[in-house]
């Protein structure tokens, strides 16, 4: 199957007839706890292994769209006008040709996003996961939640799992067609819980996650990635689900740096890390070793992702002044 034909399969028996004005709707970014990486169909989208992540409340993207004036597609971003060549542009206007009512119909697209594009803080996730919210309320589908996720996948995988607030759960599946394949809250909520954002760097990354994935694939270790990623996932998953924080946390930490270290096993090797990225994490450690639970985990670029509990906010915000911290259920 290709993306049009998972598309049209979900939306066949929806109408485009009359769209709103304007639709707008803001996705929460997501951190995975244990993480996505490598694909089993690139086209698609489809993991190799299945991952967990948290959302982070009010740090997202909103997009907001309506029909274009024009005869292309207009893509604004944090209210600067971008231009049709920009690599940002070509893969929005791509994934918009699946959802044009006509091959005349142009999308007017605004995103604002409260956190760096392209710095490894999972904000491609956010605004696939909105655009496809939006596409939803602006055509008045009504589609379901799996479909949703699954239609966000198509645009960027991680996207899948922004749809929610909270821990949400993505099984790899079965299917070869991904139909199987889509994002699922859990119910738990727990207040206390944090993820501080650590920017070290606002650059794009050196190479995006999709060609990063690809190359990974052909490392010798993979599949002990593959191996370990699942026994991750079960025991973050069963640390979810009893609240247990230090278990979540050294997990957490492993399978980041299980990732990492796999990068670096590809010829030429794969650095996201910078100097500086290296010595915060000596500071976590240190930090912890001092009786703080504080944990790291870090995706495809410069910038860590601290995950602790409200006791410790203080004692982190006083060693770490430029975090920016979440509180992923504020909004329950
Ligand atoms: O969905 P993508 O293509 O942006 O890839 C996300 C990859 C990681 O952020 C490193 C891991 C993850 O599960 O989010």
């Amino acid at each position: 199957m290709k993306k049009k034909d998972v598309v049209d399969s979900i939306l066949k028996k929806k109408s485009f007839s009359i769209p709103l004005l304007f639709a707008s709707v803001f996705s929460p970014s997501n951190i995975a706890l244990c993480k996505y990486w490598g694909k089993s169909n690139e086209e698609l989208n489809i993991p190799q292994n299945s991952s967990l992540s948290v959302s982070l409340g009010s740090l997202g993207s909103t997009v907001t769209i309506k029909k274009s004036e024009e005869e292309h597609d207009q893509v604004i971003f944090n209210r600067k006008i971008l231009l049709k060549d920009d690599a940002f542009v070509v893969r929005l206007c791509e994934f918009l040709n699946l959802f044009r009512p006509s091959p005349d119909f142009f999308f007017h697209v605004e995103t604002a996003s409260n956190i760096p594009l392209a710095a490894g803080l999972a904000s491609s996730a956010a605004g696939f996961s909105a655009l496809v919210l939006a596409l939803d309320k602006f055509f008045a589908w009504q589609l379901d939640a799996k479909d949703l996720s699954i239609l966000a996948r198509l645009g960027s995988g991680s996207a899948c799992r922004s749809l929610w607030q909270g821990f949400v759960d993505w099984q790899k599946g079965e299917d070869s067609n991904g139909m199987d394949c889509y994002g699922k809250p859990f119910s738990i909520i727990w207040q206390e819980f944090r993820v501080g954002v650590l920017l070290i760097s606002d650059k794009s990354k050196s190479i995006s996650s999709r060609l990063a994935m690809k190359k990974t694939l052909l490392s010798p270790v993979y599949p002990e990635w593959l191996e370990k990623a699942e026994k991750d996932y079960k025991r973050i998953k069963e640390a979810v689900l009893k609240q247990n924080f230090i278990e979540l946390g050294e997990v957490a930490e492993s399978n980041a740096l299980a990732m990492h270290s796999l990068l670096q096993t590809v010829s030429p090797p794969i650095v996201y890390s910078l100097h500086e990225t290296l010595l915060a994490q000596k500071q976590v450690v240190a930090l912890r070793n001092s009786g703080t639970n504080i944990y790291f985990t870090q995706d495809a670029g410069a910038n860590l992702k601290l995950l602790f509990l409200s006791e410790s906010e203080e004692v982190i915000k006083n060693y770490f002044p430029q975090i920016i911290i979440a509180k992923p259920f504020e909004c329950f």
